[in-house]
């Protein structure tokens, strides 16, 4: 079987994406240091395909660790191989993403972004695993580009959070060139939504800053209100345009940029994944209200520091180099992702009878 490494594989974007790649029939290797995501959601994920496929053995081995431990890491390829299996390729997702956070703590950033990478690059270096799909971000572009942003425009992160993922991405190509890697860079717009069953979705525990989760939020408690950051934009209705993509959209151009290393030798591809079209904040609330028929209470408040008004991606490329297109509407998104907010209101709460410890190897 092929076996693929997740790094932060129990995060919002990772659960996804051990989903799709169990029902496309690959083996999934789970490391993740759980401060930022839940044991629950890998249970939950393992239980949903096992009901599916009643005769299935686990396909999934999980290992709490974090990226910036070597020798954990090493533990894990070694685990494969005593097991006459092999790690082939990476999906990278473990990481530190809350910009406001990095712009106060650069150092926790530049260590466990960078150094972490470095650390996975070498551990798979000395296991000869040389395929790798990595999330990157938007981020890179920085705020002052004209939209849609295209793959070759200039780099020039406005925050440290974006400077790392630029860093990675630089020592992902030297390797490219220099040690003939298979490398996917996948430069994630703004991911949103939930799985359509329900039972994953996103869970923010230390970076709640971001739209669509609040807007969960108000819409589950009457006394809450959206603040909507600046009514001045130079945008269609004065608030921030982006580009929402649903998370299953996400992980689809992750499977296809995988197959597309697996298939080929010695890959490099830079890509954006987004739809290509903005939507503001008030179209946004404005679909929520009307596909979940409910009521989002909001008011407006003085701008964002550092915001943008306008960050939307040309999708082209992905589209010629994947064959990767965004599926679902903003429709499926919100409905998608009130349907996990209905049935979790507490998000992943600690239930031991939930938790599936047959896929928990200890490390
Ligand atoms: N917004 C509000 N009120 C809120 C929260 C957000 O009005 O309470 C607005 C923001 O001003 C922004 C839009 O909603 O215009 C989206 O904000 P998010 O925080 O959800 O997302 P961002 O586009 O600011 O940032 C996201 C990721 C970053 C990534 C960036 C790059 O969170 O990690 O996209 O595209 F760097």
């Amino acid at each position: 079987m092929n076996n693929i490494l997740i790094t932060g594989g129990a995060g919002y974007l990772g659960s996804h994406a051990c989903l799709n790649l169990l029902e496309a029939g690959y083996g999934i290797y789970i490391v993740d240091s759980l401060e930022n995501s839940s044991f629950e959601s890998i249970s939950r994920v393992n239980r949903f395909f096992k009901e599916k496929n009643k005769f299935a053995d686990n396909k999934i081995k999980f290992f709490k660790a974090d990226i910036t431990n070597f020798e954990k890491l090493k533990i894990i390829f070694e685990h494969a191989l005593c097991n006459n299996q092999k790690i082939i390729a990476v999906l990278h997702f473990a990481g530190l993403k809350a910009v406001s956070e990095s712009e106060e703590n650069p150092i926790k950033y530049w260590e466990y972004n960078v150094s972490g990478s470095i650390n996975l690059f070498k551990v798979m270096e000395l296991y000869d695993c040389k395929n790798i799909v990595f999330s990157s971000s938007a981020a890179v572009y920085g705020n002052n580009q004209n939209c849609p942003i295209k793959e070759d425009s200039s780099l020039i992160p406005s925050n440290v959070y974006g400077k790392t993922k630029k860093t990675i991405e630089e020592i992902l190509t030297d390797l490219h060139f220099r040690k003939n890697w298979g490398v996917a860079i996948l430069r994630y717009f703004n991911p949103v939504g939930a799985h359509h069953s329900g039972i994953i979705g996103e869970n923010p525990i230390s970076n709640k800053n971001n739209l669509f989760p609040i807007i969960c939020e108000v819409a589950k408690d009457n006394n809450k209100k959206l603040n909507i950051f600046g009514k001045d934009w130079p945008t269609r209705d004065g608030t921030c345009l982006r580009d929402y993509v649903h998370v299953e959209d996400i992980i689809d151009g992750h499977e296809k940029a995988l197959r597309l290393l697996l298939n080929s030798k010695h890959n490099l591809i830079k890509v954006n994944l987004g739809t290509g079209k903005g939507t503001t904040v008030l179209e946004l609330i404005n679909t929520f209200k009307k596909v979940n028929d409910i009521k989002i209470e909001y008011e407006f408040s003085e701008r964002r520091i550092g915001d943008c008004g306008v960050l939307f991606a040309d999708s082209r490329l992905s589209n010629s180099i994947l064959n990767w297109k965004a599926r679902k509407t903003l429709d499926d998104i919100c409905r998608d992702g009130w349907r996990w907010g209905l049935k979790n209101p507490y998000g992943y709460i600690k239930n031991l009878e939930e938790l599936d410890l047959s896929i928990y190897c200890e490390i």
